[in-house]
This record gives C-alpha cells, structure tokens and sequence, in this order.
C-alpha cells in the first residue's frame, strides 16, 4: 500500500476529489494518510471531514528553511510513499525533491510548456493563456524536480477556450471537467507502477511484524529463487535456527531444554522432490511432499490441513511450490482461518514466471494481540541480486528485536547448480 501526503495552499478541491476517489474504491494500491498545509486554508477543513491527520506549517512564520525540515521531518514520520501536490503554492527546493525524487506529483492548470514555472499560479495562468490567445488550455500532472513545473510529464487533458472566456470562467472549467478527475486517476495509476516495482526490502519494512514468509520469484539472472525467513515474538519460538542437510532444510531448536510443545515450530522447512521445490511454515510440507509422490499436486495435498490451532491467534499455514524445468511455475498457498471461524483454502499459482520478479506471503499482516492472519494475495516485488544478497536484504528488511533466521535457496530452471543461503543469529549477522 502506498502511502500519501496531500499538500494544499488553497481550497483543496483537488484532496477532495481524490479523496472521494479514493472513497469510491478508484485506487485500491494507495491511502492517503496525511495533509500538510503552508498556511491556513478551507483544504484543512475537508482534511477534517474526511478524518485525515492534517498538519499545518505556516510556511511565512517558519521560513523557508525551517518549513521544509519540519516538512521532511512529517513526511518520514508518516512513512510517506508518494506526496502529491494539489494547489500547494511553495516551491520545493532541491533538498525535499532530491530526497524525494520521481516520488511527488504536481497538479498545473495548462498544458505544460505553456504558461508555467515561477509566478504562474491560480488565476494568472488562465489570464496569460487568454492574453497569448491560446485556443486550447487544460491541465497536466507532472513529476517534480528542481525546475518549477519542470518534471516528466504524467498526463495531459485539454479542453477548449471559449471566445467569452474570463480568467475564472476557464480556470473553473478546467478544475472541475479536467483535474479533479486528471489527477485521481493519475495518482492511482502511478500508485500501481510503485506498487508494481517495489522491492522485497521495501515491502517487507512496511510490516514489522510479519511472523513466517515465503518468497519465490525468478531473481533479474533467470534464477529461481525460493526463500523463508522466521521472525519470532515469544522465547520459545525465537529459540530456533535453521539446519541444511542435502536439499532438506529444517528448524530445530538452540537450546533443547526450552524446548516445550515441538509440534508447530519444529518442522521441515524446505525440500526437493525431482524438479518441485518444496517450502512449508509447518509439518503440512510432509503433507505436500507425501502427495506429490502419489501423484497429486499442492492443492489437492492440502485439502487434508487446516491453520494453525495456536488460539487465539490462528496462525496461518502457508506453503509455496516451484515446479522447475522447461515450463517453470510456482505456486503460493495459505490455508487461513475466516471471520466466521470457517477455514478459507487459498492458492495463487504464477505460470508466467518472469525476470525480476517474485511474490511474498507471510502468516501475519502486522503486529497486534491476537495476531492479524495475512489478508489477500500473495504481494509482487522486485527481486534483485543472487542468493546471498537476498538473504541480506531479507535479513536487513526484518525488525532487529522479532529477526530469527532467513534461508534462501537460488537454483538453474535445469535444476541445476543449487545453492542455499542460511542467515541467522545474532545482530552481528552470523551465517
Ligand atoms: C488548481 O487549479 C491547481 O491546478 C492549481 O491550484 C488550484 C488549486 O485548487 N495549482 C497551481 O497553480 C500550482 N502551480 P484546489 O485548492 O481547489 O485544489
């Protein structure tokens, strides 16, 4: 989920209609979750209204220098993705579009050459188009960068100057029949691209507490890729590392006198059966491998299990299958407990497996008591680098206090030239 930071001058009909847009459903990969103002105006009233955190940084009491710091200081604190600029009338220095860059959106009423930069603002732009005589006017949405109205543009709409035309008339017309719907649409739309090209450390930072995880993707050299990560909030689940031995990875336990109830965090971790590679958060990878030699495939192995019975928490079970060689797929699966206490069998299977990309699943969507299972499928990432850089990225990615253990296993499609990756310990980053 992408997260965004609306900043205003001004009436804020633009964060209106992309919050109504987002209301609406119309950008299911973004929330905006924060309005920041330079000065008082109507935008923090409809902020309110749509019971969004909004701050106020009176840009003239603070200066320029000290806005933007108190600005970033917002943004980071916020966790903020993308911001979006609807009639914000400060113009960014390069600091704030450096750190933030191909990630803010500026809304421009006129067709970007014409009438924009320094000093083309509200009604002056429209009076420029009418005094150049321009037959058409419209909006765009651009990227920001150091030069005012300057970045790549995004999107484009015109519509047509009237011969009676005041100032008002067409600035109104252009707000209302071009960019309240120009700039919805657009954020959503580069909502997805960010979504689309986030990348495993990205998206795993977005949740601290993801319990177990599973990634399997084709990493950007045509390898398959097929990791698991532990993180562990109790004593007796964090007491655990991962061992290899020939193409089986299991858990076991540091210190076998902690060692109370083995049966939901002593298990076989991963494993190979011919060209399918195996990869369990539980005994259920038994399950899948026992079916497999009887000819059945994960779905149909699983019908067979359910979640986890650890009340409250309902811990999810979630597997995942990479099948390799010449017609190469993967298949992710978790079998979750429903709102109504029914268990929900879900299974995600990705045939057209491509370079650089990979899915992710994990048991928790975030930290809370009881735990949150997972919701909805299994999320895109970008996967870079070899086994071992992923283990670190994964590694890196995971709360320092919750961390326990990450494998990643990096094989040919041939089946060939398999390597696994195993880190785990203490901050130090032992292997
Ligand atoms: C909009 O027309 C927007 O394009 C313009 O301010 C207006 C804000 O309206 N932005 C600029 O001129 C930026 N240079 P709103 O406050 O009702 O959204």
């Amino acid at each position: 989920m992408i997260r965004i930071a609306v900043l205003v001058s001004g009436e804020g009909s633009n964060l209106e209609a992309l919050l109504d847009f987002e209301k609406r459903g119309g950008n299911p990969d973004g929330r905006i979750v924060l309005v920041i103002a330079d000065r008082s105006c109507n935008a923090l009233d409809r902020a309110a209204g749509h019971r969004v955190t909004a701050l106020m940084l009176d840009r003239q009491a603070l200066g320029k220098k000290e806005f933007e710091r108190s600005l970033l200081a917002g943004l980071e604190q916020h966790r903020i993705d993308l911001v979006v600029l609807a009639g914000f009338l400060t113009i960014l220095s390069e600091k704030v579009t450096e750190r933030y860059r191909r990630r803010i959106i500026n809304i421009h009423p006129s067709l970007i050459p014409s009438f924009c930069g320094k000093g083309y603002y509200g009604e002056r732009v429209h009076q420029a188009a009418l005094q150049r005589g321009v037959k058409v006017s419209g909006a765009t949405v651009h990227l920001v960068d150091e030069v005012a109205d300057g970045g790549p543009i995004l999107s484009q709409q015109a519509i047509e100057v009237l011969d009676d035309d005041t100032p008002s008339s067409l600035g109104r017309r252009i707000l209302e029949q071009v960019e309240w719907k120009l700039l919805p649409k657009t954020v959503a739309s580069y909502c997805l691209y960010m979504e689309r090209n986030m990348s495993l450390s990205q998206k795993l930072a977005e949740c601290r507490y993801p319990g177990r995880g599973i990634v399997c993707g084709m990493n950007e050299r045509g390898k398959a890729i097929i990791a698991y990560f532990i993180t562990a909030r109790s004593i007796h689940s964090k007491n655990r590392a991962l061992v290899a031995e020939g193409d089986t990875v299991r858990t076991k336990a540091v210190d076998e006198s902690l060692l109370v109830d083995p049966s939901l965090i002593i298990y076989r971790v991963m494993d190979r059966l011919g060209n399918d590679m195996v990869v369990a958060n539980g005994d259920q990878s038994d399950t899948i491998l026992d079916g497999l030699r009887r000819g059945l495939d994960m779905q149909q192995s699983l019908q067979s299990r359910t979640f986890e019975p650890d009340e409250p928490n309902y811990t999810p079970r979630i597997s995942a299958l990479f099948h390799l060689g010449t017609d190469p797929f993967y298949e992710l699966s978790i079998l979750r407990r429903s709102a109504d206490g029914s268990i929900d069998r879900s299974f995600y299977t990705y045939s057209d497996v491509r370079l650089g990309e990979a899915h992710l699943i994990h048991t928790y969507e975030r930290d809370g008591n009881p735990l949150v299972s997972f919701t909805g499928e299994p999320r895109m990432v970008h996967l870079q680098g070899d086994g071992q850089s992923i283990a670190d990225q994964i590694w890196d990615a995971l709360d320092k206090e919750y961390r326990v253990a990450v494998c990643v296993k990096e094989v040919d499609l041939t089946g060939n030239d398999a390597k696994l990756v195993i880190r785990q310990g203490a901050d130090n980053g032992s292997y």
